[in-house]
């Protein structure tokens, strides 16, 4: 079928902790082939797995040594071959995740320009400078990392004396590459033929945008970097030939652009020759009320409706606070961000029970709008963060670097309860999982939702039968409904004669809804009314 990402619902797998078949505590390949019943059932369309390639795991595998090889701690390429196999007999389609901004520091081409020194080819493949002052002892520029302090890590050359720097965007175990240098693109669309051989679907880009860094290194008033990616930046060229190279298989297979720039940036990489999506985080940053969402709704759409581009939407993912938690204050989540930290410091208390209720609300506005929808995994079971795991605990690169400031991402990454009252909840069959699970994830597991019609997994798996069966869900023409209150959201989606409309009422009081068939609502209808921090689809006809 063609262009079958227009509409997709991908669900997100973390692989580290969705399941763990070979009881090390670790989510594992196999155990993602074992639970594809559980994602067909669920209605999904396709599957983005997080990167499982071997990896020393300094970033939980966003640190790739060998683009080309399965990490054991996820198994073999045997296992992902049979995983992509198992999921295509199930109509499930595989993409994976692609991580072409930074190698790891123990992947050969780093691990031979360090060795080769100063000026060497090994080296131009990288962001190689001398430091400043006298001996050099001052990085290159004040650019800051992503994940904290200094973007610049200094070698010793092959005589053991002090060298040069290299630039990160992120940790220092994750040099940055040159994609200047003809020589990388090679071999990344290399890396996409091994792949798309194997019959993978298509790719997430890791920071797709920011490939390119403006080759002076002039320092910057704040120390943020300089990553061109206006239109004429030869970061657009990259995405062409990653274009041409996915166009060369046959069965429609797609890219996927992660940014966190803005609508009008992000839509220069869905121009009709490069890549098919891109995630719009505008969701994610938008509060649940209805000012909030109905401007990020509006911006996405208008921005790459101007390049004719399909919009992808999404809430949650392994960098952010889970929308449960988030959604638990009302504060706006605005201003710079730090991954795992995206909640206003002024928050205040989080209340769960309003939280889910929001987002359960939010998942019917998600799963109806015109485009491709991202769900990460949990999200469909109401997971809430976990924000307090013990300090010696905590995996994440973020916590370190940030000298114990921020606590980095772990919380929204906790391993998947299946089943059982107690931890792990058969996620793996031993005790010591990688990150602790909560005593009080019992009625969230898998098992317990399924038996519970008033379950947010009973939710999502309403949504999405319905939004197989009722065409104008995630197709439709979208049309704002207006002059209704300031805090109800409701908008229209039309489609051959049917249109469905979704109310969200983020009111304090029940609201009515207009006539027609209610095929689904977040929360029970109160007297026919709709309750406060809900939402519901309304089939109409016209
Ligand atoms: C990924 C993060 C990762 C970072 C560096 C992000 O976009 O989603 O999990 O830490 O890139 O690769």
């Amino acid at each position: 079928m063609a262009e079958w990402w227009r509409d997709a619902v991908v669900y997100q797998v973390y692989p580290r902790s969705f399941a763990d078949a070979n009881g090390d505590g670790v989510g594992d390949l196999r155990g993602i082939t074992n639970r594809l019943g559980y994602l067909g059932d669920l209605g999904v369309d396709a599957l983005w797995l997080g990167p499982v390639f071997a990896s020393p795991q300094v970033d939980h595998g966003y640190d790739v040594a060998d683009y080309r090889a399965i990490d054991p701690l996820f198994g073999t390429l045997a296992d992902m071959d049979e995983l992509i196999v198992a999921a295509h007999a199930r109509g499930i389609r595989v993409t994976l995740d692609f991580v072409p901004n930074h190698t790891s520091d123990q992947h050969p081409w780093f691990r031979s320009a360090v060795e080769a020194g100063r000026g060497s080819p090994e080296r131009a493949r990288y962001h190689f400078r001398d430091g400043r002052g006298p001996d050099g002892s001052r990085p290159p520029n004040n650019w800051r990392a992503v994940f904290g302090g200094s973007s610049w890590t200094r070698v010793n050359e092959p005589d053991g004396s002090p060298g040069q720097w290299y630039y990160h965007l992120f940790a220092a175990e994750q040099p940055d590459l040159n994609w200047l240098n003809p020589e990388v693109l090679a071999e990344f669309a290399d890396v996409l033929r091994f792949w798309l051989d194997r019959g993978v679907d298509g790719f997430r880009v890791d920071v797709a945008d920011a490939l390119i860094k403006d080759p002076a290194f002039p320092d910057t008033p704040d120390g943020s970097p300089i990553i061109p990616k206006g239109a004429d930046s030869p970061v657009h060229g990259v995405y062409r030939a990653f274009r041409r190279v996915l166009d060369a298989y046959p069965g429609d297979r797609i890219g996927v652009i992660e940014t966190g720039a803005g609508d009008e940036v992000v839509a220069l990489f869905l121009r009709p020759d490069e890549m098919q999506l891109a995630f719009g985080f505008r969701l994610v940053h938008a509060a649940p009320d209805a000012p909030s969402l109905r401007e990020a709704i509006e911006t996405s759409l208008a921005a790459n409706g101007r390049v004719g581009a399909t919009t992808t939407w999404v809430t949650d993912n392994h960098d952010t606070t889970r929308s449960v938690t988030r959604y638990g204050s009302r504060a706006s989540f605005g201003g710079a961000y730090v991954p795992g930290e995206l909640r206003a410091k002024d928050a205040g208390p989080v209340d769960v029970a309003a939280g889910t209720r929001r987002a359960r609300a939010v998942a019917l506005v998600l799963l109806a709008l015109p485009g491709a929808s991202y769900l990460y995994q949990g999200q469909e079971l109401g997971l809430p963060n976990v924000d307090d795991l013990p300090e010696a605990c905590l995996h994440d690169p973020i916590w370190e670097r940030s000298g114990h400031t921020f606590r980095g991402r772990d919380g929204c990454r906790i391993p998947l309860p299946w089943a059982g009252d107690r931890p792990p909840f058969g996620f793996s069959t031993s005790p010591k999982t990688w990150l602790p699970m909560p005593d009080s994830w019992a009625s969230l597991t898998v098992e317990a939702e399924i038996a519970d019609p008033g379950s947010m997994l009973t939710l999502y798996r309403d949504a999405l039968r319905l939004r197989h069966e009722q065409r104008a869900l995630g197709r439709g023409e979208f049309r704002w409904v207006e002059g209704l209150a300031d805090d109800i959201l409701a908008f229209d989606l039309v489609l051959s004669g049917e249109t469905v409309r979704v109310v969200a009422n983020f009111g304090a009081a029940p609201v009515a809804l207009p006539a027609g068939k209610v095929l689904l609502a977040s929360s029970p209808l109160e007297e026919g009314l709709l309750a406060s921090d809900a939402a519901a689809w309304v089939r109409r006809r016209i």
